[in-house]
């Protein structure tokens, strides 16, 4: 999808980080844009910061892990625009926890908004692409869903199943002209860190995120564009985290020491 003047584009997880910096790049490219997440005055900001670039905006405030709250979102945005072109999957949090000590009911948690609120989205938008042959889907992932974080395994399961879902997809829907680009992020600015849920692991951990420099977000939403684009499949972003990603496809070995030296320097956070 070279040209995005005039698409309508659906963006969830946009009440704030890089969910309202890829809203308000949209409409900057010449989009309307249908913003989506559970803080309803956050989503009129972002809707007026779109509006003022001459763009139309629709508000549909949504908690993404419930089917039925996305399935009356996507009438909605269907009824005031008629179709959509671009779905962002980007609605997501970040969960901290000793993988044996979690609780069924964490895992839930964790995959009914990272795994399923993604699946909601497709269930109740891509056909609309496959009828009209043409759109494009973003599913937001992690670095973490490629490499792993010891004490993240919650998140960084969800991420990688979604990695297998974007690939899965991109392949289903190349027949109906309809991209999938599933991006990989290592660090960007925004508050994931600061909502992350930790569970039976110390606040302090918190501080350790200080350590790296997180990419701008709006360079990050720069290179998100130019993927949907180019018609990306898979993309990582930040030097980091691709040095993470080649380290573990160079050796496993030294995957496996870099993997140790983390837990060593984050073990003694956990709280049993
Ligand atoms: N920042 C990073 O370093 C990084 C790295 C890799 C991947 N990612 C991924 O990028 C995505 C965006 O995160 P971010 O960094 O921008 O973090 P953020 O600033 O915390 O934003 C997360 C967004 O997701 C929304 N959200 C969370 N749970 C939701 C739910 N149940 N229903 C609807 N919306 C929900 C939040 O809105 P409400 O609270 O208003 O609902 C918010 O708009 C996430 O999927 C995250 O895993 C981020």
């Amino acid at each position: 999808m070279k040209d995005l003047r005039d698409k309508i584009v659906v963006v969830t997880g946009a009440s704030g980080g890089i969910g309202k910096a890829l809203a308000l790049a949209f409409a900057d490219e010449g989009c309307h844009v249908v913003v989506c997440a559970r803080r309803k005055e956050e989503l009129e900001k972002v809707a007026s910061e779109v509006r003022a670039r001459g763009r139309k905006a629709l508000v549909v405030p949504t908690d993404v892990s419930d089917e039925e709250q996305v399935r009356a979102m996507a009438a909605e945005t269907f009824k005031a625009f008629g179709k959509v072109d671009i779905l962002v999957c980007n609605a997501g949090f970040g969960w901290t926890g000793p993988t044996h000590l979690m609780e069924r009911s964490d895992w839930d948690k964790v995959f009914n908004t990272n795994f399923f609120g993604v699946i909601h989205f497709i269930r109740h938008f891509v056909p609309s692409m496959t009828r009209q042959g043409q759109g494009h889907v973003v599913i937001m992932s992690s670095i973490f869903g490629i490499t792993c974080i010891p004490f993240g395994t919650l998140y960084a399961s969800s991420k990688a199943a979604l990695i297998a879902l974007g690939e899965c997809l991109r392949s289903e829907l190349k027949r109906y002209h309809v991209g999938v680009t599933t991006v990989c992020p290592g660090y960007i600015e925004s508050d994931l860190i600061a909502r992350t849920h930790f569970k039976k692991v110390d606040e302090e951990a918190r501080r350790l995120a200080a350590l790296v420099t997180p990419m701008p977000v709006e360079k990050c939403t720069r290179i998100i564009i130019r993927a949907i684009k180019k018609d990306k499949g898979v993309i990582v972003i930040t030097w980091l985290a691709k040095l993470l990603w080649y380290c573990k496809r160079l050796s496993q070995r030294l995957y496996e020491g870099i993997l140790l030296v983390i837990t060593l320097s984050t073990q003694r956070y956990v709280k049993e």
